[in-house]
């Protein structure tokens, strides 16, 4: 199959839609990061999707809706809690977990009794939804294991041959996946950080966090969110986080990087960098933006060792660290211990 990237013109979205309601996969550009969505109804379109990724069966896709009454479609009634959730946050990057409704397919949900629902706020995918008449089922549009695609072109080089359409909606705004969230009576339990923080979360309700966000998961053991368990986010080359002062930090990576490696800067390129040098940005908010698309260019560069400094667990740091933990598979030196 020849795959397509199309500008968003409403007759590309038309375009992509009826693909949509012939079963096929479109990849699509969220606020967070693309993501390949199939009708969620279509059991066999969403089978597809777990093909064209190579996606763990047991690993549940979120529904993406473009308005709240869409919700109905898919869960139970949302608690007052989760409807204080939904009121702040959506439209946005923010994913919530609620009871599910029996005509959701099981392919959807792996099997569990709850769904994970999304109101996404970029316009494209919105108005895409909208010409379907369906939600979306879509997980992130990378080939599992690898870091989630932010540009058009991620999406096409891990997945063409496979879908006829990415809708291309530019560079996206966040760069990170959405903030998951599940709620319990009076308690909102976080699975996955991301674009709406702990903090804001913290001004509507009491949240816990859960252990796998900065803790590796055991083979066996029970997650709450079943992502949690799969190598992530990773390069090709091994990620090496170093942890400390920035200044000792810098110190740190100017001794030990060689030429074959690749430095994630937070400042323009000096010149005396010994490795390849891959912009990341000053500000949690650059960094994120630029994490994904980075690992992919270091990969190009066939980099040996990607060094980052380890960011701090406040605010969306706490997501740059959960992503990056993973694709460093928990390589982190410690320059405060040492
Ligand atoms: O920003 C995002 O969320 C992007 C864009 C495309 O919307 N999507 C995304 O999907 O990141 P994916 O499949 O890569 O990550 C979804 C995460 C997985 O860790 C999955 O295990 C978890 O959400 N999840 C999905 N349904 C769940 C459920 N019912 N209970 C707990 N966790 C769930
Ligand atoms: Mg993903």
């Amino acid at each position: 199959m020849k795959t397509q990237i199309l500008l968003p013109t409403d007759e590309n979205i038309q375009k992509a839609a009826e693909a949509l309601k012939e079963g096929k996969l479109v990849g699509i550009p969220t606020e967070t990061v693309y993501g390949l969505s199939a009708n969620s109804f279509d059991e066999s379109a969403v089978h597809d999707i777990f093909k064209a990724k190579g996606r763990e069966a047991d690993n549940p896709l979120i529904v993406h809706i473009h308005t709240p009454s869409m919700l109905e479609d898919f869960a139970e009634k949302p608690s007052n809690l989760a409807m204080r959730l939904i009121e702040r946050f959506w439209p946005g990057p923010l994913t919530i977990v609620l009871p599910k409704k029996k005509t959701v397919p099981s392919v959807v949900t792996a099997g569990m009794d709850t769904v994970a629902i999304r109101f996404p706020s970029h316009p494209v995918t919105r108005r895409l939804i909208e010409c379907a008449g369906f939600g979306l089922a879509a997980p992130s549009a990378n080939l599992s294991g690898k870091p989630s695609p932010t540009r058009a072109e991620h999406v096409y080089n891990d997945l063409k041959g496979k879908l006829p359409y990415i809708l291309d909606g530019g560079p996206c705004q966040i760069g990170l996946e959405s903030t998951v969230v599940k709620v319990d009576g009076d308690l909102i339990t976080l699975l996955r950080p991301g674009g709406i923080t702990l903090e804001m979360l913290r001004e509507v309700g009491e949240v816990k966090l859960s252990s796998a966000i900065l803790n590796p998961v055991n083979l066996g053991q029970k997650v709450e969110s079943p992502g949690m368990k799969y190598k992530h986010y990773a390069p090709k080359a091994q990620v090496i986080l170093v942890k400390g002062e920035k200044r000792k930090v810098d110190e740190y990576i100017k001794n030990h990087a060689k030429k074959s490696d690749c430095v994630f800067s937070q400042g323009k390129k000096r010149g005396d960098e010994k490795g390849q040098y891959i912009l990341y940005g000053a500000t949690p908010r650059e960094q994120a933006q630029n994490l994904f698309d980075g690992l992919r260019r270091a990969d190009k560069l066939n980099a040996g060792r990607v060094y980052i400094a380890c960011p701090p667990k406040d605010g969306l740091s706490l997501a740059l660290l959960n992503r990056l933990l993973r694709a460093s598979a928990f390589h982190v030196v410690d320059l405060i211990k040492e």
